[in-house]
């Protein structure tokens, strides 16, 4: 780099390769001025169809078939990985850490499970590497915890970070739509992909929530570490019973510090209508942050989408540009070995839960069903019981005071054994108070 301008090297010119071509040609002066050059420029871009990316009309940028080319130029003194993938991703961010190269990426595949070596890899070279652009797309969450939040001790992080689920159960709650139309009008609008099966499933979530877990907590967290169940079973009648009961169903990441240990989680969640997560509403993602100083904070915004993302990665490459600048190295300054932080057995993570079964409508039923709760210590908070089938079955919905998952897990398999139960239909964490609605809506409240 010479005091004027610098030249970056691309890898990847797709959704968010292009996005980062346009903001670095329309933020041109803006760029310059927050950092003090005259110019910013992508030198040389990997690309697979050169053809194709000829006809993209960015100027004066080099395109080569081969990722090596890139990382390896003397005058390249940053490189952006916006190509995706793990192996060769990881094989040029590795070769341009070597080369002295500071590396941003928006790899949140590889960040979840190469990303503690990467950074360890960095430092060893005293280059940087920065990532903002892998958790939440433009919200700006991991400068908050990174520098913002830098003084506070971060215990609980809960976000809405797949914009896909969350798109999906807006869609479910607000329109009606069944799971498979909610999965459909995604796609067809471009926020799922044709394989929803990481988005659905909840491991992109979960992915995220160890990139989040690992900074908020600077503790070592890892992809097996993270409680996974994706939004695959959730039906319509849960959302609507979630609706009776003054909950909004959401897939929710969760990284929370104890004492003894930390949790990481990623499943469908109750939380109250009234909670700030309840109104974030289609693609869009939230991180709430709580912090023993700061107390709650949450960050909004949307979680994907060409400029969005981009703006990310090229906030980072004006964060590296100015830390040359000024000669310094942001990775030099701060330890980044991390605490171990036991991650606590699922079994022992306390919290409500909510359960949907059905039952023989008989007499001595509902003594059945309570007597498997009382059995192993877990008791109700809630409770609506409506009959169906022409009487011969009653729906039973029970949200239970704080209790373990291995305690209600428990429970299911217990109630699973009675005669009188003929279906668990659903379950799900519940989070915070249950409103008082159910006496307004005359429910039958048991
Ligand atoms: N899209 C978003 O909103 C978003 C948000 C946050 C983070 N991210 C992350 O950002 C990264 C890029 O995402 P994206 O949506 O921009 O993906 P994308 O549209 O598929 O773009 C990736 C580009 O890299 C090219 N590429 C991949 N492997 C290559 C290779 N071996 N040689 C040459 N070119 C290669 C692809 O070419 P082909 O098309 O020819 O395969 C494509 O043009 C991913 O890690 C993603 O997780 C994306």
């Amino acid at each position: 780099m010479d005091n004027k301008h610098i030249a970056i090297g691309l890898l990847g010119l797709g959704t968010v390769g292009t996005g980062i071509m346009h903001i670095i040609t329309e933020h041109q002066h803006k760029l310059c001025k927050k950092t003090g050059l005259n110019e910013i420029s992508v030198k040389k871009a990997l690309v697979r169809d050169l053809e194709k990316a000829n006809g993209h009309g960015f100027q004066s940028v080099d395109y080569t078939t081969d990722g090596y080319e890139v990382v390896t130029d003397e005058d390249i003194h940053v490189v952006i990985e916006v190509m995706g993938g793990i192996t060769l991703a990881k094989e040029l961010i590795e070769k341009a850490l070597d080369q002295g190269k500071h590396v941003v990426t928006a790899n949140k595949d590889l960040m979840a499970l190469h990303g503690e070596d990467l950074l360890q890899r960095a430092k060893r070279n005293q280059v940087e590497l920065m990532y903002e652009a892998s958790v939440a797309g433009g919200i700006p969450i991991l400068r908050a915890l990174n520098d913002g939040l830098s003084s506070d001790q971060i215990t609980k992080i809960v976000g809405i970070v797949n914009g896909t689920t969350n798109y999906m159960l807006t869609k479910m709650s607000k329109e009606d739509l069944s799971y498979d139309e909610a999965l459909k009008e995604a796609q067809e609008k471009g926020f799922a992909e044709s394989d929803p099966t990481s988005d659905v499933g909840g491991l992109d979530a979960a992915r995220k929530m160890v990139i989040l877990a690992r900074l908020g907590f600077s503790t070592s967290v890892e992809l097996d570490d993270v409680y996974v169940r994706g939004m695959t079973e959730v039906t319509s009648d849960d959302i609507d019973y979630g609706k009776k009961l003054g909950y909004t169903l959401k897939l929710i990441g969760l990284a929370s510090k104890e004492e003894n240990g930390a949790e990481v989680s990623v499943e469908p969640v109750f939380v109250p209508d009234e909670h700030p997560l309840a109104t974030v509403n289609d693609e869009f993602n939230a991180v709430y942050v709580y912090g023993d100083a700061v107390g709650e904070t949450m960050f909004y915004g949307p979680g994907a989408g060409s400029l969005p993302t981009a703006t990310a990665v090229v906030s980072d490459v004006v964060s590296v540009i100015r830390h040359l600048r000024l000669g310094v190295s942001a990775n030099a300054l701060e330890d980044s070995s991390t605490t171990s932080l036991e991650i606590s057995d699922e079994r022992d993570v306390s919290a409500k839960f909510f359960v949907r079964l059905h039952a023989k409508d008989v007499a001595g039923a509902f003594e059945s069903i309570t007597a498997v709760f009382s059995k192993n210590n877990v008791s109700f908070e809630k409770l609506i019981q409506s009959p169906f089938e022409q009487g011969a079955l009653a729906e039973v919905v029970i949200v239970t005071h704080e209790t373990t998952r291995g305690d209600f897990d428990q429970t299911l398999e217990d109630l699973k054994l009675l005669d009188v139960v003929t279906s668990i239909k659903s379950r799900y964490r519940v989070e915070g108070g249950t409103a008082d609605v159910l006496e307004e809506q005359n429910l039958a409240l048991v």
